[in-house]
């Protein structure tokens, strides 16, 4: 069996340190706040290019706080994709603003910057893009047109940990940032977990306050603003922080076996993911295209292999978020690859062998029947 992900193998990794880290906090009594969540922040804002860290109990409450400390407000509209995980979309809802989809670039899977401009209102406050898979969105054209319209750039950078933009590391190119912690991720905790970043000292204090009931750190009781429990744990600062200095060794490993993955894959009749030059992609997810997709996914799990599908349908066509504006056929290209898009075995503790077996069986099956790729690479 080939698993598609091993959460227990970082563990076992990093084992004696983790141990230590946890009975630290058991021992100090210091459950919520304290020492590991405020150096988990410098240390993760840090790695990411960004001044400030603001850790949170989730990807989806970071967004959340980002939408607020951006001031997004109910009647706003704020620009993002139908083809990512629904939390994204749901935040724009939690804050009463209206979700404008663009449709994404079939080669990257992220927004394709050519299509914003005809989204754009008099209502229009933000554009909320993501860095779908572990690949940065093509960032410049987004700036620029944020720029000239004066929008917030806001990246749901969940699934890109370390992914880095000609130069630049997610976290650090838009306003805001915001990060997932879920243990499926490049860098998980042991249990749920976010943290939003920014280089904008006012977002990160509005955010801080905002994640703790609107609280001043000294002054309980006495809540400045409307606020939530959006509070990281303690434990899973301290797990976050033991983890953290080998996020870049468990990249290099995706990076290698995703690049082993496109060479062994380049004759398989499937489309394998488009790596823009000049960037750095983490690989989060390893997604190829296939036309006959729930054949191969079956045939490899026939062989004791593992995948999954990120995701299967586009947010506008799901029924819990219908909405009267959009209708099946409005954005080809993510309802394209809702129907085409596979993700293979991918996380830093896989072995090159396992690699070479699924890509032997991915051609084996691709030969067998006729999987054309779908959507043409650039
Ligand atoms: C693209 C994207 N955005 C947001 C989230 C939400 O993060 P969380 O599950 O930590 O709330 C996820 C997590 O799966 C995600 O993949």
């Amino acid at each position: 069996m080939i698993r598609f992900l091993d959460l227990a193998a970082q563990y076992h990794e990093l084992k004696t340190e983790i141990d230590l880290a946890v009975a630290r906090v058991l021992e100090s009594g210091q459950f919520i706040g304290g020492h590991e969540v405020t150096a988990l922040e410098e240390e993760f804002a840090a790695y990411s290019g960004a001044r400030h860290g603001v850790a949170c109990n989730s990807g989806t409450s970071a967004l959340h706080l980002a939408l607020l400390a951006a001031g997004i407000q109910p009647g706003d509209e704020v620009i993002t994709v139908p083809f990512t995980f629904y939390a994204t979309v749901a935040a724009i809802g939690y804050v009463g603003a209206t979700p404008v989809f663009v449709d994404i670039d079939p080669a990257t899977f992220n927004i394709d910057p050519s299509k914003i401009e005809a989204a754009i209102t008099s209502r229009t406050r933000a554009i909320l893009l993501v860095h779908l898979y572990g690949q940065c969105a093509d960032m410049d054209p987004i700036l620029d047109i944020a720029r000239r319209h004066k929008l917030v750039v806001i990246e749901d950078a969940a699934q890109a940990h370390g992914a880095e933009y000609r130069g630049r590391r997610a976290g650090s190119i838009g306003d805001i940032a915001c990060f997932s912690f879920y243990p499926t991720k490049n860098l998980g905790a042991a249990g749920e977990g976010g943290m939003l970043t920014t280089n904008n000292l006012e977002y990160a204090r509005t955010a801080a306050l905002l994640r703790s009931w609107g609280e001043e750190q000294r002054q309980r009781y006495r809540p400045r603003l409307k606020g939530f429990n959006y509070r990281l744990p303690a434990l899973q600062a301290a797990i976050l922080r033991v983890k953290l200095p080998r996020l870049e060794h468990w990249i290099d490993a995706r990076r290698a076996f995703a690049a082993e993955y496109d060479r062994l894959l380049q004759h398989a009749s499937i489309t394998r993911p488009h790596a823009l030059a000049g960037g750095r992609h983490v690989y989060c997810l390893y997604t190829i295209r296939v036309a006959d997709r729930d054949a191969l996914q079956q045939g490899l799990e026939a062989a004791g292999i593992q995948s999954a599908v990120h995701y299967p349908l586009p947010i506008h066509l799901m029924p819990a978020y219908t909405d009267a504006r959009y209708k099946a056929g409005d954005f080809p290209a993510a309802e394209e690859c809702a129907r085409t898009v596979l993700s293979l075995p991918m996380h830093s503790h896989l072995t090159l062998s396992q690699v070479e077996q699924v890509a032997s069986e991915i051609c084996a099956l691709s030969s067998k029947k006729n999987h054309e790729p779908v959507v043409s690479r650039r």
